[in-house]
């Protein structure tokens, strides 16, 4: 009993705070949960339709970081204009084919670069036409045949923003809520959920970029953080103000 009080009085609790360091933690929660709110409008408007509906989607995050395979400068060429340069209209769907699976580079050589060779170079060589994709060979093919997607140095400098700029939010955040009446071990468990649901968002951005079905992660992970933040904000203000432990 009493080594339990002695427990509880070496660390300070909402109740051993003043008034205005209270006032100062919450208008700081508050600031912050509006700050998130309106992180999560421009993420909406930023992600939403891309994939030509309305709302946001696990396809807008498929797009936005690994791309579509449906919407390729190539694609839409051979769907639409360039269509008639082809000799044979069963190649149309090959090149489909090649660029849904992804339009890697044996299979360039071994299908698609005959046709390209056959029908297109002609007017699409940099040396006949500089302003045309140049169709000659895979790398620059390969430009045309993907599309969308988070480059490597956008999600490079996404995430050293997002990194530095979060941690010291949830560390700010966590601090407060340490002063939290709860069970000591969902605290310890509490503190690190939002850090390790940002980590991992940040990390599932660059898989998702290789492997679409990744975006589920990203998403969750993404929730995940913003959810744990939310209830350590809520908790907190909920116990500065409304919770007075009986046993003082
Ligand atoms: C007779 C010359 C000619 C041939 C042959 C030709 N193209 Fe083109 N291609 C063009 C021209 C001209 C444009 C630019 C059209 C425009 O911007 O309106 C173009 C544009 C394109 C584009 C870019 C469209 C965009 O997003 O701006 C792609 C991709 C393309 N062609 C693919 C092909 C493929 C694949 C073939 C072979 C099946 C092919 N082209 C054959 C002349 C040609």
């Amino acid at each position: 009993m009493s080594e339990n009080r002695y427990e509880r009085r070496r660390y300070t609790r909402f109740k051993d705070i003043s008034v205005s360091e209270r006032i100062l933690n919450t208008v700081f929660l508050l600031t912050i949960g509006l700050g998130y709110l309106a992180a999560l409008a421009n993420m909406y408007y930023t992600h939403q339709g891309l994939d030509g509906k309305a709302g946001l989607s696990m396809e807008d995050v498929v797009i936005s970081y690994h791309g579509s395979s449906s919407q390729t400068r190539l694609g839409n060429a051979i769907r639409g204009i360039m269509e008639p340069n082809l000799k044979y209209k069963s190649d149309k769907d090959v090149i489909l084919q090649w660029i849904q699976h992804g339009a890697d580079e044996p299979e360039y050589n071994e299908k698609i670069a005959p046709i390209l060779d056959r029908d297109c170079v002609l007017c699409h060589t940099p040396s006949v036409n500089p302003s045309l994709p140049d169709l000659t060979h895979y790398a620059t093919v390969s430009e045309v045949a993907h599309a969308g997607g988070a480059t490597i140095p956008t999600l490079i400098r996404v995430s050293h923003i997002h990194l530095f700029g979060i941690a010291f939010i949830l560390f700010f955040i966590g601090k407060i809520f340490l002063l939290c009446d709860i069970n000591v071990y969902v605290k310890r468990v509490a503190v690190v959920i939002p850090f390790a649901a940002m980590l991992l968002d940040v990390v599932s951005w660059f898989i998702t970029k290789s492997t679409p079905s990744f975006a589920y992660v990203v998403v969750y992970s993404g929730a995940l953080m913003g959810l744990s933040m939310g209830l350590q904000i809520l908790l907190s203000i909920y116990q500065m103000w409304f919770y007075s432990k009986e046993k003082s």
